[in-house]
C-alpha cells in the first residue's frame, strides 16, 4: 500500500491537493473550507485576477543560484510565503493547528496562529520554535483582550496581527445550504453527507471536542466566536491593541491605499490586504489589484502581504514584482492538511516554494531584489 507521503508526492499542485480534500471531507466541512460569500466573485476573483498579469522573462542572467530568503514582520524567513491564521483547523484534519504550526516551521516559513484556534495559542507557541505571528480581533470585552495579548507575548509570539474585516460573520450561502454549524448539529441532509465520510467521522468521534481553545480558561467570561467580537470597531482600538503590544504589528483585511496608510500612522508595521479569502463581503477587488495603490500609500519600509488567491509560484512573483514583501496563503495549506495532515501541508508548501524558485529562474531572477515591476505587463496586445 502506498505511504501517505507517496500519495502526497503524487499530488503535483495545489488543485491536486484540493481535489484529494474534497474526496477526504465531508461535503459541509469542505464547503465551510472553500466557500466565498454571496455570489462568491471575490473567492473566484482573487484567483482569477492573476490571469490579467504576464511575466516578461529576462534572458540570459546568471541564475545558477537562487536566494528567496527574505524578513517578515521582524523575522528571517526561507522564502516570502507564509501561513494566514485559519480557525477551528482541527475540523479538517484532527493534527490541525500542530500540524500546521511543525509544517510551517521545516519549511521554514512563519505560522499564524488564530484567535479561535482550536488548539490554545501556548500549545501551538510550545510546539514549534519557528517564526510566528498570533491573530485576533477586536474583541468587545478589553479586560479579555488585554488577557489575550499578554497571553500571546508571554507565550513567546513576536508579531501581532488584527483582523479587521470580520465584525460580523460573512455570509456563506453554500456553507448554510449543506447544514454547516459549529458546533455540529445533524439535519438529515448533512447526516447523510458525514456518513459518506467514515474516516473524518471515526476521527471527529475519537478526537478531543472542538472548542475555541483560547478562551476556555480566559478569566473574562466569553461567548461564541462573532459574539465575542467588538461591533463598534474603530482605528482608536486598533491604535490602543498597538501600544499594548510593542513590537511588530499587522493590520490584516486592510483593501485601500487610504486605509494603509492610516495604518502605518498609527503605528503598524505591515498592512496584509486582504478580503479574508472572499469569504466576508463578496464584490471586493481582489488583493493583489490593491498592491501598487497600497506600497505607494505606505512607502518602501513597511511590509506589505498580499492574501487571497495566491495558487501558484508564478502568483507570488507577481505579487512580489507588484511591489509586496510577502505572500500568505490559507486554503492552498488546508487543502494539504485535509489530504494528509503535516505531510499533506508540507507538500502544499513544497509545491509553491518550487515554483516560485523555478519561475524566478526562468524570468531571470536570482534573488527577491531582482523581482520588480518591470517584469510585468497587463495581458493583451499593446
Ligand atoms: C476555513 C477558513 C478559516 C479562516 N479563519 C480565519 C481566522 O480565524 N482569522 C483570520 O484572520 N482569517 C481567517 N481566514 C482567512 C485567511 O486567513 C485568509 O485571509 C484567506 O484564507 C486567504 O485566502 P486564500 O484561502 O485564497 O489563500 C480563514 C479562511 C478559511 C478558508
Amino acid at each position: 500500500m502506498a505511504s501517505n507521503n507517496d500519495d502526497m508526492n503524487r499530488c503535483l499542485n495545489i488543485a491536486d491537493l484540493n481535489r484529494r480534500a474534497k474526496r477526504r471531507l465531508p461535503v459541509p466541512i469542505y464547503n465551510f473550507l472553500e466557500c466565498g460569500a454571496d455570489d462568491q466573485y471575490s473567492s473566484r476573483h482573487n484567483c482569477a485576477a492573476f490571469d490579467q498579469l504576464q511575466i516578461k522573462a529576462r534572458s540570459l542572467r546568471d541564475t545558477s543560484c537562487v536566494d528567496l530568503r527574505t524578513a517578515v514582520l521582524g523575522q528571517e524567513l526561507d522564502w516570502p510565503v507564509f501561513l494566514s491564521p485559519v480557525g477551528m483547523t482541527r475540523m479538517f484534519h484532527p493534527d490541525g493547528e500542530l500540524a500546521a504550526a511543525r509544517a510551517a516551521a521545516n519549511a521554514g516559513t512563519l505560522y499564524t496562529a488564530s484567535t479561535f484556534s482550536s488548539v490554545s495559542m501556548e500549545q501551538i507557541a510550545a510546539e514549534t520554535s519557528g517564526p510566528k505571528m498570533f491573530q485576533t480581533y477586536v474583541l468587545a470585552d478589553p479586560v479579555l483582550s488585554q488577557e489575550i495579548i499578554d497571553r500571546a507575548k508571554a507565550a513567546g509570539y513576536p508579531a501581532m496581527c488584527l483582523t479587521v474585516d470580520s465584525i460580523v460573520g460573512g455570509n456563506r450561502e453554500e456553507v448554510i445550504r449543506s447544514g454547516m454549524s459549529i458546533p455540529l448539529k445533524l439535519t438529515l441532509k448533512s447526516a447523510f453527507q458525514f456518513a459518506c465520510k467514515p474516516a473524518w467521522v471515526s476521527n471527529y468521534l475519537r478526537g478531543d471536542k472542538w472548542q475555541l481553545a483560547n478562551f476556555v480558561n480566559a478569566k473574562s467570561p466569553a461567548g461564541a466566536h462573532y459574539g465575542l467580537l467588538e461591533p463598534r470597531q474603530s482605528w482608536e482600538h486598533a491604535q490602543h491593541m498597538i501600544e499594548q503590544w510593542q513590537g511588530p504589528f499587522a493590520i490584516k483585511g486592510i483593501m485601500s491605499g487610504e486605509d494603509a496608510k492610516r495604518a502605518v500612522e498609527i503605528g503598524a508595521t505591515a498592512v496584509i490586504i486582504s478580503n479574508h479569502g472572499g469569504r466576508q463581503l463578496d464584490a471586493t477587488p481582489a488583493p493583489i489589484e490593491l498592491v501598487r495603490e497600497v506600497r505607494e500609500a505606505v512607502g518602501p519600509d513597511i511590509d506589505v502581504i498580499v492574501d487571497g488567491g495566491i495558487r501558484r509560484g508564478t502568483h507570488v512573483l507577481k505579487a512580489l514584482a507588484m511591489g509586496a514583501t510577502a505572500c500568505s496563503v490559507g486554503r492552498p495549506y488546508l487543502y494539504g492538511l485535509a489530504a494528509g495532515g503535516q505531510a499533506g501541508i508540507e507538500r502544499a508548501l513544497a509545491l509553491l516554494r518550487s515554483e516560485l524558485e523555478r519561475n524566478m529562474v526562468l524570468a531571470g531572477c536570482s534573488g527577491i531584489t531582482d523581482i520588480n515591476a518591470n517584469l510585468l505587463r497587463r495581458a493583451g496586445f499593446n
